[in-house]
């Protein structure tokens, strides 16, 4: 038969072991949360595939260097190439130009942005842009930027964001139209060059990379690179299917209201709107140095 003190010697033994069996719980949890948030930190840059939702006609002869979502299913498109480039409206689900604005045939016209009603544009090869209504495509005004070259053109709805061929992510005021602030933009220490056509989405800015099929999704704050879409299989799908004469993946817009992401290229038929996925193969910095930086 026990004694009392045997008895309370197995009680302090049963505390003492549901003390130590929680404290072992608790540590190896708390180590595995900090694993997991040391991990997560390492692997913080994100790589997306996509599918495909729709697909619209565009036309074949939009040599696209702007593009962006204007509300009732419109985009607004820039087009390059001499004596062709233009402004247009288009109807999404037609691909029909509901609206043109013939450029001059000396202007090379790239990135475009609605701020407001007025559509900032600028041009290849120039440091001059213009600003157009949005209701007719009128030009309004002439304007000289401070960037390189014009490449591209976005707005988060104060400020313009701009690109020009090199590596460089502008801010720009859009009333004075000076450059604010500079990001050089790198990817595992090396310069992104070739920042094409860009978009501000949620935050972000992402910016097709030319003559690549990627887009690099961009904090506009630092310029860090915060992921990577690859989008291959668009331009080889058209390839595939005999389109021969198409040029770049170029364009990008976004629909806010209902978050659809389109894109389409330079010559393209098509016009796709996508959603994104986690990709599913692991990449790592060599991969996408081959796959992105031109
Ligand atoms: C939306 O687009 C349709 C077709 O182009 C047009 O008839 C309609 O007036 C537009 N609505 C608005 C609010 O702009
Ligand atoms: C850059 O800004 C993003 C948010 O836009 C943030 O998540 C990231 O940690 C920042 N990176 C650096 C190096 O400051």
């Amino acid at each position: 038969m026990a004694t009392f003190k045997q008895l309370y010697l197995r009680k302090v033994f049963v505390l003492v072991s549901i003390i130590l069996l929680v404290s072992v719980i608790l540590v190896l949890g708390v180590s595995s949360a900090t694993w997991n948030k040391v991990s997560s930190d390492h692997y913080s840059l994100q790589f997306y595939d996509f599918e495909i939702v729709n697909e619209f006609p565009h036309d074949s002869t939009a040599f696209t260097q702007g593009l962006l979502y204007a509300g009732n299913d419109t985009l607004f498109e820039s087009t390059g190439l001499y004596r062709q480039s233009s402004v247009r409206k288009v109807a999404i689900r037609t691909g029909k130009v509901e609206i043109l604005h013939k450029m001059a045939d000396s202007y090379f016209g790239e990135g475009l942005t609605l701020l407001g009603e007025r559509l900032f544009q600028v041009t290849w090869l120039t440091k001059i842009g213009f600003i157009y209504d949005r209701k007719n495509l009128q030009k309004l005004e002439q304007f000289t930027h401070e960037m390189e070259d014009g490449w591209g053109l976005a707005t988060d709805g104060k400020i313009l964001y701009g690109s020009d061929g090199t590596s460089t992510l502008y801010q720009i005021d859009s009333q004075t139209l000076k450059v604010t602030t500079k990001n050089v933009i790198k990817f595992n220490g090396q310069n992104v060059r070739y920042l094409n056509e860009l978009e501000y989405i949620n935050g972000e800015i992402w910016a097709n990379v030319w003559q690549t099929d990627c887009i690099a999704r961009i904090s506009p704050n630092n310029g860090t690179i915060l992921g990577w879409i690859l989008l291959p299989s668009l331009r080889g799908g058209l390839l595939a299917a005999g389109y021969n004469g198409i040029d770049v993946l170029n364009g990008i817009a976004w629909d806010s209201s209902n978050n659809r992401i389109f894109v389409t290229g330079k010559l393209w038929p098509k016009l796709y709107e996508i959603k994104l996925h986690p990709a599913k193969k692991h990449y790592n910095s060599e991969d996408i140095e081959k796959l992105c930086l031109a």
